[in-house]
């Protein structure tokens, strides 16, 4: 049988986990056409959410639109995603002649052209490679007026990882044109996702940049326990095997709810059951999964300066409410400007979160515990 646990972003035939509430509020900020900026850490079910929320809102008069900006490279890059993904979502029958007649008549600059390919096809924008910025961005905007218009239609665009943009050499100037454009669409919400929250957040919170309070922020936390352990029990039991209420706890405890986490953890598990999981199978499944991520912590460790080992190993071995005070830096022998200066630029990368209760921790839980294995 197929392992149930899924480790890559669930698509919304897999079986999911709760999210009930967010599935609600984000649905109805689709429709009424609000804005709203997605954040949680790395790996917490942000795309999968989304795509679940998509589904849900999708109808005849209703087109979500993805668009995935990982790795976006340039400006060009950016104009050939967001043409691709308003492609696929108005393509039912993509690689018809008679759809590509139609789609090009929506556009004036850009000649979409649609490769077919043995697994598949590939959708590329071309134009006069002189045509500025706003002027290829203005024309994806009219295309997709256009059509929705046509249809009676309204309609969500989602840009994942948005913080991306700021990434680019011409970030400044994406950033301005771009809100110039969507500010003025009648018919359409944004959805802007990221998983570099403090990136993500400064777009929208520094009235200095284009898109100061353009849009709601909603933040998405971990799954409940008690939730996500009955969601484990379930898949167990759905492929005849066990797991009991503790060892689904234990195993939510160990990476603190983190969703990612416990998909994989779950997944590792249910290979090693024949027919009930068990305290001492649960460790070595825990073993199993430190060692997977070990070579992206050893990555991720090894790429820091001396000060900021020091400090991410200081905060994996205890969370810090007060890494400022005369008694934290004592302790551990730190100076005020190395604390200021490496913390910067620790919650910049994500790699240390300020938590509810306004405790500094590292922001991945798995990562903390290789931590502190390290140190032994
Ligand atoms: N509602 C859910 N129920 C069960 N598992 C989930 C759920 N949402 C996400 N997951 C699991 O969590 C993992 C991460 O999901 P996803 O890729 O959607 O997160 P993300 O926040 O978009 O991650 P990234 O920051 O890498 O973009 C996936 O492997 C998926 O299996
Ligand atoms: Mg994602």
């Amino acid at each position: 049988m197929r392992n149930p646990f899924i480790l890559g972003y669930i698509s919304p035939e897999d079986s999911f986990c709760d999210r009930e509430k967010e599935i609600k509020d984000l649905s109805r900020h689709a429709v009424n056409c609000t804005s709203v900026v997605i954040y949680s850490p790395r790996r917490y079910g942000k795309t999968s959410l989304i795509k679940k929320v998509m589904q849900d809102v999708s109808s005849k008069r209703f087109m979500a639109i993805y668009v995935d900006l990982f790795s976006v490279t340039n400006k060009d890059d950016f104009i050939q995603k967001f043409l691709g993904a308003v492609v696929r979502s108005i393509g039912k029958d993509i690689t018809s002649a008679s759809f590509l007649t139609k789609l090009r008549k929506l556009f004036s600059r850009i000649t979409p052209s649609i490769d077919i390919k043995p697994d598949g096809f590939s959708i590329s924008a071309k134009y006069d490679t002189g045509t500025g910025f706003n002027y290829l961005l203005e024309d994806i905007f009219d295309g997709i007026n256009k059509y929705f218009n046509s249809k009676k239609m309204k309609g969500l665009i989602v840009f994942d990882e948005f913080q991306e943009i700021t990434e680019l050499k011409e970030s400044k100037h994406v950033e301005g044109v771009l809100h110039e454009y969507i500010q003025s669409q009648q018919n359409l919400s944004f959805f802007f996702i990221g998983s570099r929250r403090r990136v993500l957040q400064a777009m929208f919170s520094d009235q200095n940049r284009p898109f100061f309070k353009m849009a709601f922020n909603y933040p998405i936390d971990t799954i409940l326990r008690q939730k996500f352990t009955k969601y484990i029990q379930d898949l167990f039991q759905h492929t005849k095997k066990g797991c009991p209420v503790d060892v689904s706890e234990s195993l939510y405890d160990y990476v603190d709810g983190h969703t990612g986490y416990v998909q994989k953890l779950a997944h590792i598990l249910w290979d090693i059951t024949d027919a009930k999981a068990s305290m001492d199978s649960l460790r070595i499944a825990q073993k199993d999964l430190l060692e997977m991520e070990s070579v992206d912590f050893q990555g991720v460790f090894g790429s820091l300066s001396r000060m900021e080992k020091r400090l991410v190993m200081a905060l994996a071995e205890e969370p810090a409410d007060k890494p400022y005070s005369k008694d934290y830096l004592a302790t551990h022998k730190f100076s005020l400007g190395g604390v200021q200066s490496s913390l910067k630029s620790l919650l910049n990368k994500d790699i240390v979160e300020v938590n509810k209760n306004n405790i500094y921790r590292l922001t991945d839980p798995l990562f903390a515990r290789w931590c502190r294995r390290e140190r032994l």
